[in-house]
This record gives structure tokens, C-alpha cells and sequence, in this order.
């Protein structure tokens, strides 16, 4: 028999910015576990090929990212529900014969986040506000509404792409534009911003906070930088603000699970490394 390295690491193009590497290797490093997690620049067209090498050379899964998300649900033997409810996966694991699942962990990372920064928090407590309809905000949604969520107000630039989103989950998402915002914000328990908008480097996200419930919880799923502007307004109006980092940190935890065998902490010293501290 070879011996074979406990092997995982991330799929993308490009992939030099992605931070799983330093998140799962502070994973390693902290549980003393003998493995190894590498970035891996691979394009559309080497992507299927790939795939099916990994396990032969060792590897027990991979992280996916931008822009093999939806891609690798074709190439997959197998998809979890959640992933095929989402439309794309972030987590691939080989089973014992070589074959490729794939599952969507974004959902829970995201739900995870808030239950950790509020505890006793569900999505069952009211309606939600969702701004975005982009791959996150359809994991986000999901997650919500297998949360209880009694509906989800979606807000996106581009309306055809919201409607997209209502027709794939149903009458419980009500598309609106965004002049409604301000309509419907004092009647939503939690607010999320799924859109680019406020990271560094782009738009700033301008929203009229003005009707915003002190009671609503805010969420950006944005994390550069930590505190965006929408956390920072929305907490001087006295709500509870969450920020995204956690939402990486969680999603990533299910996938190092699997391939390394112990269920990760997701903590401070964890929050410090992957941000540089
Ligand atoms: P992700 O998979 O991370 O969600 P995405 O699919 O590119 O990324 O979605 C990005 C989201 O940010 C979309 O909702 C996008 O709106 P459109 O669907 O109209 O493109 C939103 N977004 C990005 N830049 C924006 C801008 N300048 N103004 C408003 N919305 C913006």
C-alpha cells in the first residue's frame, strides 16, 4: 500500500488572496494533526482533470472558490441537498472509493455567526431583509428559511436576479426595490448585507437607516473591513451588530472536519491569525 499525506487545500482563479490557507493551517498547527492545506491556482479548463487527480495524490477534499462554485456541481458524484438548493458548493470531499461530494457549508457559517455573536437567536424570530441576489445571498436565504424564517424581503440592484432567487424558494422571498427599504425596515428582525457594497475598494453602501428597529439585528457579510459603515450606523442606533469574519470562519470548519477528523474551535486566536493580527 502507498502511504498516503492527509491532504486538503483551495480550488480558484485566482486564489493568492484567499485566506483559508492561513484559517486551516492555524487548525493544524493547534491540533498537533500531521496535514498539510495548499491554495491551488486552477482554471476552468484544467478544473475536471484536477478533480479527478486529488484523491490519487493524497487529498481528502478541497475548499472551492471563485469561479468553480457552480462548476463543480456537474463534475460532482454527488450533491448534498443543501448545495443543490444553493446552486453551488464550497466543499468537496472524497469518499473512502474516490468519488466526489459536494456541499455547500456557506449557509451554515453564516447561520452559525449570528447564533454565536447572539445567542439564543433564530431566524424564526420575524421577517429578514436580504440585500444582494448574488451566490451568497442564495445561501443566506436558504439558510434563513430552513431556519423558520417566516419571509425574506430581497432587495438587489438588478430586480430579474432577485425574482430569480423568489422563484427558486418560493412565495416565502418578496422581491422589493430599493426605495422600499425604508418600509419595510422597521419591521424585520434581521438585516444582511450580501452585496460588495462597503468592502474596501468599492461603493460604499448607502442605505436611509432612518426607520431602522433598535431591536433589529444587523449583519454584513462583508469583512474588509470588519466594521463597515452599515455595522457602525446600525449600531449607533442601538442594534446588535454581527460582522462577517465568522461567517468565513464557520463555513470552513465542516470541510476540516471531514478531512482531518476533529471539529475545529472557531475562537479569537482563530479571528487574530486570519486577520493578520
Ligand atoms: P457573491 O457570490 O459573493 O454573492 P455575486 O454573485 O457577484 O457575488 O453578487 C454580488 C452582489 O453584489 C449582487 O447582488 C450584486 O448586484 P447585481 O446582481 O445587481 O450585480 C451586488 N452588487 C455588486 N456591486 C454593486 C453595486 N455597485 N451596486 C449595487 N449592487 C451591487
Amino acid at each position: 500500500m502507498t502511504e498516503k499525506l492527509l491532504l486538503a487545500g483551495v480550488i480558484g482563479d485566482p486564489i493568492a488572496h484567499s485566506r483559508s490557507p492561513r484559517l486551516h493551517g492555524h487548525w493544524l498547527w493547534r491540533y498537533g494533526i500531521d496535514g498539510h492545506y495548499v491554495p491551488l491556482h486552477v482554471t476552468r479548463e484544467r478544473l475536471h482533470d484536477t478533480l479527478r487527480l486529488l484523491p490519487d495524490l493524497g487529498f481528502k477534499g478541497v475548499n472551492v472558490t471563485i469561479p468553480h462554485k457552480e462548476t463543480v456541481l456537474q463534475i460532482a458524484d454527488s450533491v448534498t441537498d443543501r448545495a443543490a438548493l444553493i446552486g453551488a458548493a464550497n466543499t468537496l470531499t472524497y469518499t473512502a472509493n474516490g468519488k466526489l461530494q459536494a456541499d455547500n457549508t456557506d449557509g451554515v457559517g453564516f447561520m452559525e455567526n449570528i447564533r454565536q455573536y447572539t445567542p439564543g437567536w433564530s431566524a424564526s424570530e420575524g421577517p429578514a431583509l436580504v440585500l444582494g441576489a448574488g451566490g451568497a445571498a442564495r445561501a443566506v436565504v436558504s439558510a434563513l428559511l430552513s431556519d423558520g424564517c417566516p419571509h425574506v424581503f430581497l432587495v438587489n440592484r438588478t430586480r430579474a436576479r432577485a425574482e430569480a432567487l423568489q422563484d427558486h424558494f418560493g412565495a416565502k422571498v418578496h422581491v422589493a426595490d430599493w426605495t422600499r427599504i425604508p418600509n419595510v425596515l422597521d419591521e424585520v428582525a434581521l438585516l444582511v448585507n450580501t452585496t460588495s457594497l462597503g468592502m474596501v475598494g468599492k461603493q460604499p453602501l448607502h442605505i436611509d437607516l432612518d426607520r431602522l428597529n433598535p431591536a433589529t439585528v444587523v449583519n454584513d457579510i462583508v469583512y474588509t473591513p470588519l466594521r463597515t459603515e452599515l455595522l457602525e450606523e446600525a449600531a449607533a442606533r442601538g442594534c446588535h451588530t454581527v460582522d462577517g469574519l465568522g461567517m468565513l470562519l464557520h463555513q470552513a470548519a465542516p470541510g476540516f472536519e471531514r478531512w482531518f477528523g476533529v471539529k475545529p474551535e472557531v475562537d479569537d486566536d482563530l479571528r487574530a491569525v486570519v486577520l493578520g493580527e
